[in-house]
């Protein structure tokens, strides 16, 4: 059994992380400065480090004894980034290159490190592959990205192990619902509860591959473990399906209203896992058309559109 790090443990993926890696028998850490996480998220069984990551030699003694970091903490939306460049900034690359710091002077192996699709931007063909050129085209999808460089260089100039797993577009039990900056299972979640029409932005037929936060899970523990890895190899975790805003939008079902399309974001995503099966073994379990009709379920949303 290790003792693990999760950084952000109290976030949306870092909670459900913790909550395995309990369940598997390890002692278990999490750094957090609820900056967007929730205190419920944490469990009786975690030592809890209330710490900001913005700030290197606090956040030291939570590294010590540690044998591997989840790096999940983050200010995380793309709108908040092209609204607070700053702050995201201070958060996504200073704060990871703290936990770096923290992490290689504390002697941990190795750190598994929440990178972004987002990355990629638009490209001229799909799926997206991890040797595609980068194409950042907001604050956000450029500060996880530097992300990326700064887990390559400290593997290589300070032997620490990293591996950065490219999320795409991450959906699950426990999902961020509240404020200004969630995502658009979230924003369709609030406006059917509202009784509100769903708000629909540009045509609607832009698509995202939803990647289930179950296998999200599994592809950390897969990274933290795999033989294969710990040279900041960059893989992508994606389920690998397309699915436009509006086929979502169906699958809440009620009324629809079109509002104008977000510029500085990809069209389309589509994650190609090759790579990832080959280096860390990793396969998404989870169909999304089975994880939205749970989740909607747990909600008591009814499926109406299919
Ligand atoms: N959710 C997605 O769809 C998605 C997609 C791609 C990548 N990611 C990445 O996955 C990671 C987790 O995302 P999430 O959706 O769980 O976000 P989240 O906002 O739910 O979790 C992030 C956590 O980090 C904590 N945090 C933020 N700034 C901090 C700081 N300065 N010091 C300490 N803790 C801090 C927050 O309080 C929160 O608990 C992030 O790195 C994000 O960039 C997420």
């Amino acid at each position: 059994m290790s003792t693990y790090l999760v950084t952000g443990g109290a976030g949306f993926i870092g909670h459900h992380i913790v909550r395995r890696l309990l369940d598997d028998g390890h002692t278990v850490r999490i750094l957090d400065n609820f900056s967007t996480g929730k205190r419920e998220r944490v469990p009786t069984g975690a030592e809890l480090f209330e710490l900001d990551m913005t700030d290197v030699d606090a956040i030291r003694p939570a590294f010590v004894g540690v044998d591997g970091v989840f790096h999940t903490a983050a200010l995380p939306r793309v709108p908040f980034s092209i609204d607070h460049p700053i702050e995201s900034t201070q958060a996504n690359i200073m704060g990871t290159l703290n936990v770096l710091v923290a992490a290689r002077d504390a002697g941990v192996k190795r750190l598994v490190y929440s990178a972004s699709s987002s990355a990629y931007g638009s490209q001229p063909t799909l799926p997206l592959t991890p040797d595609m050129r980068p194409n950042p085209m907001n604050p956000y999808a450029l500060q996880k990205y530097v992300g990326e460089h700064f887990c390559q260089k400290f593997a290589e100039l300070y032997g620490i192990e990293t591996v950065s797993l490219r999320y795409f577009n991450v959906y699950g039990p426990n999902m961020a619902d509240e404020g200004a900056y969630v995502t658009v299972i979230s924003v369709f979640k609030r406006q059917t509860e509202a009784g509100e029409p769903l708000t629909i932005a540009g045509d609607g037929e832009q698509t995202r591959d939803f990647t289930h936060v179950f296998d999200v899970v599994n592809a950390n523990i897969k990274a933290m473990t795999s033989p294969k890895v710990g040279k900041g190899e960059i893989v992508n975790v994606g389920a690998g399906e397309a699915h436009t805003m509006n086929k979502i939008a169906q699958a809440f079902g009620g009324p629809t209203v079109f509002v104008e399309g977000r510029k500085n974001e990809a069209r389309h995503t589509l994650a190609d896992i090759a790579l990832t099966k080959e280096l860390i073994d990793w396969e998404p379990q989870i169909k999304f058309n089975d994880g939205l009709a749970e989740l909607l379920k747990a909600w008591g949303i009814e499926k109406s559109g299919q």
